[in-house]
């Protein structure tokens, strides 16, 4: 079993390679994959970079030349539901591309050819991803963030949730387009710009994923600086100490 452990933008992976145990890196692509021991786990991590086509392709090539077995996406969101706030976590149960409407040739939001809207995550990399993140709210949160910070970002009780995550090419900072796309995607909780191809990539190769996401901003018109903000300041904590949760949790029976 090998885990590829891929992220958008460095904050989100801040201090994963750097805790790896015998790594070595290979240049492919534009992209460096760092390949070594997290935590006792064979794992893989790379940056993907922003959008469908750049999660697609890393999600390839972790499968296709570096041989990965599982593949967790770790990083932030837009809160995709008004009931869920920032430094919340969600894990995604399933993955939708917002964006993809072939309509009237196919329902709204269905890839073309695949009968599916809606890829799923593994659940069991899911469930162990929940457990990881209520461990890290329950007993990391307090000691990795300072009292002044949680009071900043407004941590004050930051909740876990499971649901639907949709993906596209922008970047949602209009409270009005968010509402439509909740009303649109029932059980949505995140919007981001990845996870859904990666996903997509995954149910065709047979690969299990899973893909949690900390919650960065709103997606209403405060999106982009709220975003800045906690990407720089919060959101590599909350990657790194629930993904050594996970890895510590030891895969095991899989
Ligand atoms: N990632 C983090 N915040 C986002 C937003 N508002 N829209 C799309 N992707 C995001």
């Amino acid at each position: 079993m090998r885990l590829g452990i891929i992220s958008a933008l460095h904050e989100e992976q801040h201090g994963l390679v750097e805790a790896m145990q015998g790594a070595a890196t290979a240049l492919h692509g534009g992209r460096v994959y760092t390949l070594g021991k997290l935590w006792g786990i064979d794992a893989v991590c790379v940056l993907s970079r922003i959008g469908k086509v750049a999660g697609a392709v890393t999600a390839t090539l972790l499968v296709e030349k570096f041989g990965v077995t599982h593949i967790l996406f770790t990083g932030v969101a837009g809160a995709g539901d008004r009931s869920i706030a920032v430094g919340d976590i969600v894990v995604a149960d399933a993955l939708v591309q917002h964006d993809m409407d072939a309509s009237p040739l196919f329902p709204r939001f269905q890839v073309p050819l695949t009968g599916l809207a809606h890829f799923p995550s593994d659940h069991t990399m899911s469930m162990q991803l929940l457990a990881a993140a209520h461990g890290f709210l329950e007993h990391d949160l307090a000691d990795v963030i300072d009292a002044e910070q949680r009071a900043t970002f407004g941590l004050q009780q930051p909740r876990v949730h499971r649901g639907l995550i949709a993906s596209g090419d922008q970047f949602m900072n209009e409270i009005n387009a968010i509402d439509a796309l909740n009303a649109a995607l029932p059980g949505l909780v995140a919007v981001e710009m990845e996870g859904a191809a990666v996903a997509q990539v995954c149910y065709e190769l047979g690969i299990p994923c899973a893909v949690i996401r900390t919650i960065s901003d709103n997606a209403n018109e405060e999106a982009a600086t709220d975003f800045l903000a906690f990407v720089s300041a919060v959101a590599s904590k909350y990657a790194f100490y629930i993904v050594r949760r996970y890895c510590e949790g030891g895969m095991e029976s899989r």
